[in-house]
């Protein structure tokens, strides 16, 4: 059998799964819950529970940021000539991880994972194993530290920098405060990476039922979860002054909808769009 090709990367070695707070929800296991994994633990079930009893459609939501992601790796692929992923908020490791779309476009496919939950890292080693030709990287590191990611050896190691990269963040940026200035974190990474890089951003809103959102953010603080939805001009400034694909920063199921067109676009409450770096 072929070995894939397969680098792990462990910020601190000593790390022990056994760290992980399952007494309190996080954002990964409660999405690894609503979109029917196994990866979520009774704290996690009780939040993801109360926010669907707000937002009863929650599970179709996080399918739709899902698809989204899928749809944004292969068009960035098909059309950018992108083949290379730097991919931050990776969550449990769930159908349809980035470096299993971008693999099937090209099985070179290269992409390095980051995110800041430990249980995140446990899995990441057993599951995200790439194809014989294509290279994965984990980076345990925090999106609030562009500079750490950016200096990590792995991303050296597994992106060709030179070329154009993409820059996923997905659905992660709902979990940086406003007084963390996420937008400067961003224009940090988005400087770093060479023209045609493309950044690709799915956000959750209160834009499309301000109530029930603000009331599924109540509820997270309460459990200890700050979210900050966000309207359409600040998801917008993320992408600073790259150009913005069509059909720019649209509701998730509008951005570039395989097939039809949705029926009611709004029904999933995030914006998304993707832009590329002018050359
Ligand atoms: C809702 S999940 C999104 C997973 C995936 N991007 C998707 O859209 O399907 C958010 C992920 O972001 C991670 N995350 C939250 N804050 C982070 C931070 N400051 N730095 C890195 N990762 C973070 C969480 O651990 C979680 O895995």
């Amino acid at each position: 059998m072929v070995q894939p090709d397969w680098t792990w990367v462990d910020e601190d070695p000593g790390w022990r799964p056994a760290v992980i707070d399952t007494s309190v929800a996080h954002s990964a296991r409660m999405y690894d819950y609503w979109l029917g994994g196994k990866t979520n633990f009774a704290a996690d079930r009780a939040l993801g529970d109360e926010v669907e009893r707000i937002i009863p459609t929650i599970r179709f939501m996080a399918g739709e940021n899902r698809r989204f992601l899928g749809r944004a790796v292969r068009r960035l692929m098909r059309e950018e000539g992108i083949d290379q992923f730097l991919d931050i908020g990776t969550g449990i490791p769930t159908e349809g991880n980035t470096h299993e779309v971008a693999q099937l476009e090209n099985p070179d496919a290269r992409v390095v994972y980051v995110d800041n939950d430990p249980i995140v890292l446990a899995h990441a080693r057993a599951l995200m194993v790439g194809s014989p030709t294509g290279r994965t990287a984990y980076v345990h590191a925090d999106l609030r530290e562009p500079e750490a990611i950016l200096r990590h050896p792995a991303l050296a190691e597994t992106l060709d920098l030179s070329r154009p990269v993409g820059l996923m963040l997905v659905s992660v940026l709902m979990l940086l405060q406003d007084a963390e200035d996420p937008w400067a974190r961003v224009a940090e990474l988005r400087d770093a990476l060479p023209a045609g890089s493309c950044l690709v951003v799915s956000h959750v809103t209160g834009d499309f039922d301000e109530k029930a959102v603000s009331t599924v953010a109540e509820a997270e603080n309460e459990g200890r979860l700050p979210l900050a939805p966000r309207g359409r001009e600040a998801v917008a400034r993320f992408f600073g002054d790259w150009e913005l694909l069509e059909p720019g920063v649209v509701p998730v199921m509008a951005w570039s909808p395989d097939g039809h067109a949705p029926e009611d676009p709004e029904a999933a409450y995030y914006w998304a769009g993707a832009a590329r770096k002018p050359r």
